[in-house]
């Protein structure tokens, strides 16, 4: 955490002149009242959660398909993941429908919110934001000692705000750890998970979710926030999670949708949480298997501490001291 690592940036790029940002939001310096801490988060999440529709092509053209989604695109995906996963659903006698758990027009909603947002640089929403804001202040105020890492980033914006409090607050001897594929999700085996590798298909929709790590790069560089406090964990979580060079943690936030990634994230990382640190789950209300991996994780280790409940899908739950 204190260290520096070699996955650390050194040093923001040279900003294009067309995109030079408000000085307001370059050069920060810390800030000694709470007002202040507050103006420059909320403009950070001014900055995350608009249009960002100056930011290079390859940061926001990659659906797969131009939305929006009705019930009856969903129902054509349906019908095709009913074909492509026919060995596997013939013997259940279940169609891709049943599996996948939604009706299409959830499905619909769910892949629009995801189109909807195809220009912010995060697609959670304001309570999640708050939720991140808060837990990690209560670390800050606390000395929690440890960094703060997401896994699961997709366009970065929650790495970004996480980066912006650690400015907001003072806590300037702490990491951010960005961790994603920048390739998408990863593909479930249907012999082993059949929901998520329909899920997977659907997802198709709008290119599984893949993001560009140099695009999420621009975007802290843009408001001054790529220093050597981010560090970048590019490659699958299985691959890079159990060998990443970070020695404590005080919050997790995990966001990578499925069982796999769920379990490998939290058998590497919980383990280096620190007593009085939160894990943040975001998927835990979804379909896929985060809850069953969660669930399995915390039965295993003897984890009593309540999840609480941050939203229809989210929870989170703190380490006892
Ligand atoms: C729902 S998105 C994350 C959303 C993001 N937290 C936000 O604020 O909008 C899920 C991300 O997890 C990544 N992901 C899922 N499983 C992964 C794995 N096993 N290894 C690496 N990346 C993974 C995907 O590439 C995708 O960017």
């Amino acid at each position: 955490m204190q260290s520096t690592s070699p996955l650390c940036s050194d040093r923001p790029p040279a900003l294009p002149a067309s995109r030079e940002i408000p000085a307001a939001m370059s050069g920060f310096e810390p800030l000694a009242h709470d007002e202040r801490a507050t103006a420059y988060l909320t403009m950070i999440r001014r900055y995350i959660c608009g249009p960002a529709s100056d930011l290079p092509e390859s940061s926001t053209a990659t659906h797969a398909q131009a939305g929006p989604f009705t019930a009856d695109d969903c129902i054509a995906r349906l019908a095709e993941a009913d074909r492509r996963f026919a060995p596997w659903l013939q013997p259940l006698q279940r169609s891709a429908a049943d599996v996948a758990g939604i009706e299409p027009a959830r499905i619909a909603a769910a892949l629009n919110h995801m189109h909807h947002e195809s220009h912010r640089l995060t697609m959670c929403s304001d309570v999640l934001l708050d939720n991140v804001v808060s837990l990690a202040r209560t670390v800050i105020d606390e000395r929690v000692p440890g960094d703060f890492i997401e896994t699961g980033v997709w366009r970065g914006g929650v790495t970004i705000l996480m980066r912006a409090v650690l400015n907001a607050f003072g806590a300037h001897d702490r990491n951010v750890w960005v961790a994603d594929s920048f390739e998408g999700l990863p593909e479930p085996d249907p012999a082993v998970d059949l929901r998520e590798a329909i899920w997977h298909d659907l997802m198709g929709a709008v290119s599984g979710l893949r993001s560009d790590l140099s695009a999420v790069r621009e975007a802290f560089a843009r408001v001054g926030l790529l220093d050597r406090r981010v560090c970048f964990l590019p490659g699958w979580f299985a691959d890079t999670l159990p060998r990443a060079p970070i020695d404590r943690l005080a919050l997790i936030r995990l966001d990578g949708d499925w069982y796999e990634s769920t379990r490998v994230a939290l058998e590497s990382l919980y383990p280096r949480l620190s007593p009085g640190g939160f894990v943040i789950v975001d998927d835990y209300g979804l379909p896929t298997g985060c809850a069953r991996a969660v669930d399995e994780y915390r039965a295993l280790h003897a984890i009593a501490a309540p999840l609480v409940q941050v939203d229809r899908q989210a929870v989170y739950w703190r380490k006892p001291c």
